[in-house]
């Protein structure tokens, strides 16, 4: 049964669907079978997967509005190669158009339920706001990935989602934990990143994952070629990165099960 990953967080620009594109790519290169869906209208990982926006014939529109079936909805040719549900401006339309809707919350949760099995990871990719998509990304997700940047004033924003996240949990999806929490754009020379660093795992402790995402030009130049940054430039240190976050989450999870069993 696959697991279901939200890649949140409210403030916009942190890092969210750089994560959601490179850990995908980053889990198929490692054999997985990935689904990511892009919920978010600007459809940022639809084109860094190569996928053009405003081109392809169906959207996370058709999967939470019309109800059509995953496998019709989704593309299976990215340059990441997973499968795609991909976004575009008509998810706008589908935010405003599930409040109409019946049991509107657990929309991408039935979605999923049907397809969870064919996948060994699902990973979401959320609008940095917290609507009714992100609310459907919630009800739908195992746990949640939170990427952030360590800031002044980080460790505040973050408590406050962690707040919204449990407070939204308790209403729409009790089992709802949290994945991890994931440093980007780090730059180790940086005093203020390593001191918001010690803080974040004095709080947070083991969620907080050993590996980090470096600040590196190559993830940002990756998008405009459609491609996640292992294609690209797969020696660059973003790329090495994201590839060591797709180990300890495996290695997390494998750990887990074990546990589990014993
Ligand atoms: N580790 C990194 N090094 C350099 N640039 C990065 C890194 N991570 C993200 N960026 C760049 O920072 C910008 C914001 O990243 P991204 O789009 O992933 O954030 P987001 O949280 O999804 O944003 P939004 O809230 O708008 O959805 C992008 O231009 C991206 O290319
Ligand atoms: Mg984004």
């Amino acid at each position: 049964m696959g697991k279901i990953i939200a890649i949140a967080n409210q403030k916009g620009g942190v890092g969210k669907t750089t994560t959601a594109v490179n850990l995908a790519a980053s889990m198929a290169a490692t054999k997985r079978k990935v689904l990511l869906i892009d919920l978010d209208p600007q459809g940022n990982a639809t084109m860094g997967s190569g996928v053009d926006k405003y081109e392809v014939p169906a959207t996370a529109y058709e999967l939470l509005i019309e109800e059509q079936a995953l496998d019709k909805v989704a593309v299976k040719d990215t340059s990441g190669k997973y499968d795609l549900v991909a976004a575009n401006s008509d998810v706008t339309a589908a935010e405003i158009k599930l409040m109409e809707c019946f049991a509107r919350e657990l929309r991408l949760r039935n979605a999923l339920e049907k397809v969870r099995a064919n996948y060994d990871y699902i990973i979401i990719d959320c609008p940095p706001s917290l609507n009714m998509l992100t609310v459907n990304a919630m009800a739908a997700a195992d746990s949640v990935l939170v990427p952030m940047q360590c800031e002044y004033y980080a460790l505040e924003g973050l408590t406050a989602l962690m707040d919204t996240i449990n407070k939204l949990a308790s209403v729409v999806n009790p089992k709802l934990s949290i994945e991890g929490i994931l440093r980007t754009m780090y730059d180790p020379r940086n005093r203020l990143a390593n001191d918001v660093s010690e803080q974040l795992k004095t709080h947070f402790g083991d969620k907080v994952y050993r590996t980090v995402i470096p600040r590196n030009v190559r993830l940002a130049e990756a998008p405009s070629f459609g491609t996640p940054v292992m294609y690209y430039d797969k020696s660059s240190t973003g790329a090495k990165a994201y590839l060591a976050l797709a180990g300890e989450m495996i290695r997390r999870s494998e750990k887990q099960k074990s546990k589990q069993v014993a």
